[in-house]
């Protein structure tokens, strides 16, 4: 198959509108089965080392469940805020969407027993072909007019136990997933300046 320049442009253009949602945009609207289908097959679409496919996509729906892991964040981020003391706009900030997305998706990876082709030097590499699947499944989301903000202030070992994982699986992404009122045009971070956005002339280096 051979794709024109529109549709990198189209591809580019996606990339650029991807935004990560937190609570304040999503919305109630169910999402769809067959475009949630869509979101999990582009996670499996994603490439990994070996062909190792070390991917589990646990959905949870439970607000029993969903009450846990907003304990967890709050939790966690009592400790985050507490480090960041001195900058009163962390304390103002919503980083997550638990309860308001419709759909939360935990990503864990599954390590392999055996060895795993391409893994014999750099251990870490399960772990980014997980995190392949991630921005897989938040590419398409996009695409398809719907927000995943990722939550990454939590406890990784109570969100396992909250979701029932498997032992030895580890947490590589906490999603919440939903349609959302807007998509910001740039980082929200940018817009509240936590942080400024780097030039491409920045990070490339000719070596
Ligand atoms: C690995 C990873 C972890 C993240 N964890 C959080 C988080 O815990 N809470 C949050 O609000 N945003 C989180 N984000 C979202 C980033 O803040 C966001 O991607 C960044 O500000 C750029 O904005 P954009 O994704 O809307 O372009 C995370 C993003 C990544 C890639």
């Amino acid at each position: 198959m051979r794709f024109s320049k529109d549709d990198a442009n189209k591809l580019l253009q996606i990339m650029q509108a991807r935004r990560d949602v937190r609570g304040n945009r999503f919305i109630n609207t169910p999402i769809e089965d067959e475009k949630l289908q869509m979101i999990l097959e582009a996670g499996i679409s994603a490439p990994s080392v070996g062909y190792s496919q070390p991917w589990r996509f646990v959905i949870i729906k439970d607000n029993k469940i969903k009450e846990s892991l907003v304990q967890n964040f709050e939790d966690e981020n009592t400790k985050a805020k507490a480090i960041f003391k001195d900058k009163t706009l962390y304390h103002k900030l919503k980083l997550e969407g638990i309860k308001e997305a419709p759909i939360n998706i935990a990503v864990l990876y599954e390590p392999k027993e055996e060895a795993v082709l391409g893994m014999t030097s750099m251990k870490k590499m399960g772990e980014y072909s997980v995190v392949c699947a991630v921005e897989n499944m938040w590419l398409m989301a996009r695409a398809l007019n719907i927000g995943i903000g990722w939550v990454s202030i939590l406890d990784e070992k109570k969100v396992l136990q909250s979701i029932k994982a498997k032992k030895n699986t580890q947490l590589i992404a906490y999603l919440c997933v939903g349609y959302v009122d807007k998509f910001y045009e740039e980082s929200e971070l940018k817009t509240l300046g936590w942080e400024e956005e780097k030039e491409l002339s920045e990070v490339v280096t000719l070596c």
